[in-house]
């Protein structure tokens, strides 16, 4: 019997998705889920750059693991490009998929590696309450850190995100993920010059981001979405994006505008 929290669809650039039965909403762009993907957490945030530049290592924190589909394009891009960096990619899923879900999906056709695919198999086979680590690829020092669990139990995490993948399904469904204390213990577990991005660009997040410390920016959407949010701690890391006024939107949100 299956369990699954959602059912899947194909959107419209050939790539899997799942629709949230309980949230409501699917997990990706329905016009290409791997399409947004690449455009929100990899090309905007710059990502693949960053991973050829000479460093000892580059830490990612994502929110929903959901699918699994942005860590199965960082550990092809990764391969791919022979990275030299220890990279360590931690995420937190709350209501994982059953195998038989994991199985469905058909990310390898749009992999420079498809044989890839089979990794997310294994992690949801192998997955248990609380922290999961896995080397997906033996001998390639690229490290997942799964908790399974709510956002909110994260405790006295040590590392330092370089980039955060925030992937919660919208603000109107998933408050919790999007309030100004969600963006705090963010801040918290954030290198300075940490780059977070995010499809949504709704004021009231971004109000939530400014309040808890960081500094906004607006970046082109994925297919043909207008707008999607970078966030910095550091501004030099948005150059080149248009910045939100981010006191207009604190006062806003101190007055209530948002509730
Ligand atoms: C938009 S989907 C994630 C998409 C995912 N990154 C992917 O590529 O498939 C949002 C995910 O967040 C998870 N989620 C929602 N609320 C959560 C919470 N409070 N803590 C942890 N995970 C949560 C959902 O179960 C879902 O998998």
């Amino acid at each position: 019997m299956t369990t699954d929290p959602a059912t899947h669809h194909f959107s419209k650039d050939g790539s899997s998705t799942l629709y949230s039965n309980q949230f409501g909403q699917y997990y990706h762009n329905p016009n290409g889920a791997v399409s947004e993907s690449k455009h929100v957490f990899f090309e905007i945030p710059k990502v693949p750059s960053a991973l050829i530049e000479d460093r000892s290592s580059l830490i990612f924190f994502e929110i929903g693991f959901g699918t699994g589909l942005n860590f199965l394009l960082l550990l092809d891009l990764f391969l791919t490009n022979e990275v030299q960096t220890e990279v360590h990619f931690y995420s937190v899923e709350a209501f994982p998929v059953s195998l038989d879900m994991a199985n469905s999906f058909n990310f390898g056709d749009f992999l420079t590696q498809p044989e890839l695919q089979q990794i997310i198999p294994d992690i949801f086979s192998n997955l248990n309450p609380g922290t999961n680590n896995f080397i997906p690829i033996p001998n390639k020092n690229i490290h997942l850190h799964l908790f399974q669990g709510y956002f909110d139990e994260l405790e006295n995490i040590d590392h330092k995100a370089d980039f955060i993948f925030h992937d919660a399904f919208s603000p109107e469904v998933n408050a919790e993920l999007w309030s100004v204390e969600c963006f705090q213990k963010l801040v918290s577990i954030s290198a300075p010059v940490v780059v977070l991005s995010t499809y949504c660009a709704a004021s009231k997040a971004r109000a939530s981001m400014a309040k808890a410390g960081w500094k906004v920016a607006r970046a082109p959407g994925a297919l043909g979405k207008r707008e999607m949010t970078l966030t910095s701690l550091d501004e030099s890391k948005l150059s080149g994006y248009k910045r939100i006024n981010e006191s207009r939107l604190i006062e806003r949100f101190d007055s209530g505008d948002f509730e």
